[in-house]
């Protein structure tokens, strides 16, 4: 009968964590009902644009020459990645998500190899039932995704290095916005779900939140719809701008542009 533990302390069915970097993953021990990968520059958001335009699907990997193998010489698959921001030498394709186009990507099938994000998709998916690819311009359609779920809900941001990344908790930040709306929170408020708490009554609809949650929650609603603000100010994204990258910026930052949600489920990304 109480499948979900959570259930049993609260009368509470969803609790939303955010990671701020992949590589806290492996030391927790919870098993996650549902994890959404985000790596907003720029590997989800290119694997989201890569689809959007009639790719057949994505294949995460982590390394460079597991990539090049794995494609081999078959016409159908294409090989995109990046190091140090930089197309990989002998790619088809880097990881800018303008260079996904549906001429150059549709119909075929995508080998990836990312610095971060592609790493954070397998390992998400060694804790979670369901792994979800999110970024901004899929913000409102990941939340409406996790209507379907309860349990332990994990955002996995992607980090840079073993690091936090400001817009990876941003995204996470917009996915927990829209999703508190969905289920008609318009604001969050500790003080409100402590005296829920105290009524031993529901706990905003069934949800609570950790304080990185809490955190990436308030984050998006501090730049609000400026996200292009927040890819400027973090470090990546000024690493990006040094590049000459600044289309990729202004692309990545978009919200809600699209529908679709990517999913990842036996080695390959679809939607
Ligand atoms: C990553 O996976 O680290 C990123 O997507 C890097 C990038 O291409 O900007």
């Amino acid at each position: 009968m109480f499948n979900n533990p959570l259930k049993l302390l609260y009368n509470i069915s969803m609790k939303l964590t955010v990671l701020p970097e992949k590589t806290g993953l492996k030391k927790l021990k919870t098993s996650y009902t549902a994890a959404v990968v985000l790596d907003i520059l720029r590997a989800t958001t290119t694997i989201t644009t890569a689809l959007e335009n009639g790719c057949r699907g994505v294949i995460p990997v982590s390394g460079v020459d597991e990539a090049r193998q794995l494609a081999g010489s078959n016409p159908n698959l294409l090989l995109g990645g990046e190091r140090s921001a930089v197309k990989v030498p002998g790619f088809h394709l880097g990881n800018s998500p303008l260079e996904y186009s549906a001429g150059t990507v549709r119909g075929k099938v995508v080998v990836l190899t990312t610095t971060n994000g592609t790493g954070a998709i397998k390992l998400a998916a060694q804790k979670a039932g369901t792994v979800l690819i999110g970024c901004l311009l899929n913000a409102r359609a990941v939340a409406e995704k996790l209507l379907n779920f309860n349990g332990q809900i994990l955002l996995l941001c992607a980090g840079t290095g073993g690091n936090f990344s400001l817009e990876d908790t941003l995204a996470a930040g917009w996915i927990i916005k829209e999703f508190l709306a969905l289920k008609n929170i318009d604001q969050y408020s500790g003080t409100a779900a402590a005296e829920l708490h105290r009524q031993a009554d529901d706990v905003y609809n069934g949800v609570i939140m950790d304080d990185m949650a809490v955190a990436c929650y308030r984050l998006a609603l501090y730049y609000n719809n400026k996200t292009l603000d927040a890819l400027y100010d973090s470090l990546h994204g000024q690493k990006l701008a040094q590049l000459n990258m600044y289309r990729d910026l202004i692309y990545c930052s978009k919200l809600n542009t699209s529908s679709i949600v990517p999913i990842y489920r036996d080695g390959i990304i679809t939607i």
